[in-house]
C-alpha cells in the first residue's frame, strides 16, 4: 500500500504508521487524514499486525495540528462537516480499534496532533515534546475530540486551562497531568513504545480487544461501562485463548495465544 503522506513500516507484529509531511511539521491535511483512515483500518484488519505505533517523521514534530491552510474557505457548515468527518473516520476509529495503538510523540503535538495522540490508547513522549490545543488563538476550538478526551485524561479544570489559555505544556508537565504515560529521551522514544507494545502482544489478543472496549465504554454517553464489562468478561470465557491461558498457568508454562 503506497501513500503520499504516510510511511508504513512493519517490525515483526508492530505496524508503524509515520505521518510524513515534515516540511509542514506533519500537519494533517485532508489527504493525510484520508490516508490515515485507510492505513489504520488496514492495520486493524491485517492478521499479522498485533499493534500499531503512530509517530511523526523527523525530529521536530509529531503533528503540528490540522492543516490551517485548508481552513481558509470554510464556513460554519463546512467546519461542522470537517470535525464530524475527521472524528468518525480517524479519531474514533483509532480509539475503538481492536488492536492497541501507541502514540510516540516525538515533538510538537498541537491541535489535531494532540487530538490524534489522545485518540491512541497509550502515549509516550520524548522530552523535547510540546503539547497543546491552541485553536482559540485562531478563533476556533478543538474539533477532533480534544474537548472530550483531554477532559477525560487530565480532568475538567486542567483541560479548561490548557484549552482556554492555548498554552503549550512541556513533556514533563504533560506527564505530571496524566496526559502522557511516559517521557523518555528522543533516542529512547521508539524503543520505549515498542517495549510497551511488545509486552501487550504477549497477552491474549481477544482479551486485549475486550479490555479496550470496556474501558472505552465508560467514556461514552448513554453506555453503561459496568454492563459492557460484564458482557466482555463473559465473552472472554468463550475463547480458546482463555483455555490456553488457564492451562498454561496451571502447567507453569508460557501461554501461546492464537487470538481465537
Ligand atoms: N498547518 C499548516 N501548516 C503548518 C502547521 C499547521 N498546523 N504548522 C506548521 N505548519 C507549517 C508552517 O506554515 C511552515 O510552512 P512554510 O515553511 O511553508 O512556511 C512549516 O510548517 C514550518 O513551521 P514554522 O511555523 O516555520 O516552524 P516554527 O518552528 O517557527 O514553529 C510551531 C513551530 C509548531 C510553533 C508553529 O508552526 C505553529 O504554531 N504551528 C501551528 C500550530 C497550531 O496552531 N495548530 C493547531 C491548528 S488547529
Amino acid at each position: 500500500m503506497l501513500f503520499q503522506n504516510l510511511l508504513i513500516e512493519n517490525k515483526e507484529r508492530i505496524r508503524y504508521i509515520i505521518i510524513n509531511r515534515e516540511s509542514k511539521l506533519n500537519a494533517l491535511n485532508k489527504a493525510t487524514l484520508a490516508e490515515l483512515h485507510t492505513a489504520i483500518v488496514d492495520a486493524f484488519n491485517t492478521a499479522t499486525v498485533g499493534g500499531i505505533i503512530v509517530t511523526g517523521a523527523g525530529q521536530k514534530a509529531f503533528v503540528a495540528g490540522a492543516d490551517i491552510a485548508e481552513f481558509v474557505d470554510l464556513d460554519a457548515a463546512g467546519g461542522r462537516l470537517l470535525a464530524q468527518h475527521g472524528q468518525t473516520t480517524v479519531f474514533d476509529v483509532i480509539e475503538n480499534g481492536n488492536k492497541p495503538v501507541i502514540a510516540a510523540v516525538n515533538g510538537f503535538a498541537l491541535g489535531g496532533g494532540l487530538e490524534l495522540a489522545m485518540a491512541c490508547h497509550i502515549r509516550v513522549a520524548s522530552d523535547n515534546a510540546k503539547m497543546g490545543l491552541p485553536e482559540v488563538s485562531l478563533g476556533l476550538m478543538p474539533g477532533y475530540g480534544g474537548t472530550q478526551r483531554l477532559t477525560q485524561l487530565v480532568g475538567k479544570g486542567k483541560a479548561l486551562e490548557i484549552i482556554l489559555t492555548a498554552d503549550m505544556v512541556t513533556a514533563a508537565e504533560a506527564h505530571q497531568y496524566g496526559l502522557v504515560n511516559h517521557v523518555v529521551s528522543q533516542d529512547e522514544l521508539l524503543p520505549k513504545a515498542e517495549e510497551i507494545l511488545n509486552k501487550i502482544l504477549l497477552r491474549a489478543p481477544l482479551a486485549i480487544t475486550a479490555a479496550i472496549t470496556a474501558v472505552n465504554a465508560g467514556t461514552k454517553h448513554g453506555v453503561n461501562g459496568f454492563e459492557t464489562e460484564i458482557e466482555e468478561f463473559g465473552k472472554c470465557f468463550g475463547t480458546e485463548d482463555f483455555k490456553e491461558g488457564v492451562s498454561a498457568f496451571l502447567a507453569k508454562r508460557k501461554p501461546d495465544f492464537k487470538g481465537k
